[in-house]
């Protein structure tokens, strides 16, 4: 029996900060942001917004689309790097609010990792037979921890969340392999003390090689080839890193998910609200192999090979 993605939810902040925007406040342009990030747009949540309210929102679109009641849930896991506090815990904080009564709660810290970790997890407590369903949540609320003088990165990044609800699917289909991995040595790239800091060019290759390696592992975890891949949703960090871990697959264009250019990479948040985007929009399908490959600060990097359906 495979665990899978039984339903998911996003929620982006109405508020667009456009690189029209940024040049204003910043020595920096629409031309080298585009061409250096693929980004033209991000999200900012305001003061009224947190990072739970944003989590709920999300969880809210999952647990409809899922079609199940909040006190079924076993387990909540709310991966982030920007909780409204250190404690009590995003997960706690929307627990309450859901009424998901039954339900243990904790917050998962893999930065950009996170929603991947957060599925590996849950897959364990559901094909083990100990909960039903488990609440997964990416989400950031990066604005917070972004020094707007510094144009290194403040250009790069975007609020919002992602949720979905893992449970069991019929046979086939669900979870078919997955990988998850640290390098703690590389921790100093990509910290945060009262702002985000990043040495750009050593995430970059980092991520280049990290999000090509553990995508064609997990297809061959999964007993796969590459040309079985239907679709690959990459963490939207860069439009380049992203195209490098397409062109290792062999993809054509259309068939990898593209919303860095409206949303800015939202870190936890991004492959899930990615994720609802392509279901919408009639690029994943029932029975689609999908990979999903993500890496971020720590460092961490995770991957997951689905056959997409119910
Ligand atoms: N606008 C205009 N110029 C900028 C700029 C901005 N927003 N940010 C940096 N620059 C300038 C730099 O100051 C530098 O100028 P200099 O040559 O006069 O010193 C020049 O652009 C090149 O900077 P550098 O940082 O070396 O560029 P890069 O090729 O490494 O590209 C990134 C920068 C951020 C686009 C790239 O490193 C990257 O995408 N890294 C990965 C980031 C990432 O994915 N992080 C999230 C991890 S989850």
């Amino acid at each position: 029996m495979n665990a899978g993605l039984i339903g998911v939810g996003k929620y982006v902040p109405s508020q667009i900060l456009t690189n029209a925007d940024l040049e204003k406040r910043m020595d920096t342009s629409d031309e080298w942001i585009r061409t250096m990030t693929g980004i033209e747009e991000r999200r900012i949540a305001d003061d009224s917004m947190d990072t739970s309210d944003m989590a709920y929102n999300a969880a809210v679109e999952a647990i409809r689309h899922a079609g199940i009641k909040a006190e079924e849930i076993g387990l909540i896991l709310v991966a982030t790097v920007t909780p409204d506090r250190p404690f009590p815990s995003v997960s706690t904080m929307i627990q309450e609010r859901l009424g998901a009564k039954n339900a243990a709660a904790m917050d998962i810290s893999a930065a950009c990792a996170g929603f991947m970790y957060g599925v590996v997890t849950a897959k364990q407590f559901v094909e083990s037979g100990v909960y039903d369903y488990i609440l997964v949540v990416g989400v950031e609320k990066l604005s917070k921890i972004t020094d707007w003088e510094d144009r290194n990165t403040a250009v790069l990044f975007g609020d919002g969340a992602g949720a979905a609800i893992v449970g069991k699917v019929s046979e086939g289909r669900g979870i078919l392999s997955f990988e998850l991995g640290a390098d703690g040595s590389g921790g100093k790239h990509l910290y945060q003390d009262k702002y985000l800091h990043m040495n750009g060019r050593e995430v970059f290759k980092f991520a280049v090689r990290q999000m090509g390696e553990s995508a064609v592992n997990v297809i061959e975890k999964a007993g796969l080839e590459k040309e079985d891949v239907d679709f690959l949703i990459p963490h939207q960090a860069n439009i380049r890193i992203m195209e490098a871990s397409r062109e290792r697959l062999g993809l054509p264009v259309e068939k990898m998910s593209k919303t860095v250019h409206k949303y800015g990479n939202t870190s936890a948040a991004s492959i899930p609200i990615s994720l609802v985007d392509d279901l919408a929009e009639g690029r994943v399908k029932d029975d689609d192999i999908l990979v999903m490959v993500g890496f971020g600060g720590g460092l961490t990097w995770g991957a997951l090979c689905i056959k997409w359906g119910r």
